[in-house]
């Protein structure tokens, strides 16, 4: 399995439930649209602490079912104590090489996951064959390389840079979202529908937590690779610093643009 970057797991698992409140509406659209539907048997690559598959859940109800893989068994134990549903069940697994994990179902589904995987290609091809003909594969990935803030004052130019650059040297696909046209014509699939779809809001309310959160999550990442350290970062404070340069040019934060990328799997 690869290593994921963000270390350390109890506060990665807190960063990815509280960022679902600005990513679930947009997977909940996406899903809707690509035809996610009641009594559908799904599965969800890369849960994390069960966002995704729980969204999954209820638009399949309780006619349908949903198998969430993750690797981490941390994340997986959050995901099933977060969890009432009786028609979702997680699973440590691999979603690289998908072993011990059976076919027929009517949809692949993922988050935020492939960008991590050293062959996105390959993950998603071997996807596929979890899929029956007919069924549906459907990702939602983003792109990092945006300007996350407008104005980009100077502490999101460097914040913002450090992220990527930190990201960069860790091997990981800064550019998910645009890239799944090829990476599924790659995989033998069909082109894709795609979607693509962000949030913002300027005044108090603006997402700057969002993106601190996440650059708070990269600091162990930045120290080891060589590009911030913990005190030039401090991000105790990120989120009211990044939040106090854009208030003070109302200006406003932009969600990253998500990509979802849709299929359905050739019939035989
Ligand atoms: C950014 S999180 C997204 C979680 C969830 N999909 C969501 O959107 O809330 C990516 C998750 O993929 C998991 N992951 C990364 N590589 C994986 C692999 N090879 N197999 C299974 N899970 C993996 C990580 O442990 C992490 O929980």
């Amino acid at each position: 399995m690869n290593s994921y970057p963000f270390a350390d797991r109890a506060a990665e698992d807190e960063r990815l439930v509280a960022q679902g409140a600005l990513f679930d509406p947009l997977t909940v659209r996406l899903l809707t649209r690509a035809g996610l539907a009641p009594g559908m048997r799904v599965l969800d690559l890369g849960s994390g602490a069960g966002n995704v598959a729980r969204l999954a859940a209820e638009l399949v109800g309780p006619d349908g079912a949903v198998v969430g893989i993750e690797q981490d068994p941390a994340a997986v134990e959050l995901a099933r104590r977060r969890t009432g549903a009786t028609n979702i069940e997680f699973r440590v697994g691999d979603a690289q090489t998908l072993e011990g994990v059976e076919g027929d179902f009517d949809a692949v589904i993922g988050r935020l996951f492939l960008m991590y995987l050293p062959d996105p290609v390959a993950a998603l091809s071997r996807a596929a064959t979890r899929v029956r003909p007919g069924g549906l594969i459907c990702i939602h990935e983003t792109d990092l390389d945006y300007v996350p803030a407008f104005p980009y004052t100077p502490l999101w130019s460097e914040a913002h840079g450090w992220f990527l650059e930190a990201l960069e040297k860790a091997g990981i696909e800064r550019r998910m979202g645009p890239s799944l046209f090829a990476a599924f014509r790659a995989a033998g699939l069909p082109a894709p529908r795609l979607l693509v779809e962000t949030f913002a809001e300027g005044g108090p309310e603006a997402p700057a937590w969002g993106w601190a959160n996440v650059i708070a999550a990269a600091v162990p990442l930045m120290e080891r690779t060589g590009v911030a350290m913990y005190a030039e970062v401090d991000p105790p404070t990120l989120a009211d610093r990044l939040l106090a340069e854009t208030l003070a040019c109302d200006g406003c934060v932009i969600g990253p643009p998500m990509t979802g990328a849709w299929v359905t799997v050739p019939e035989e």
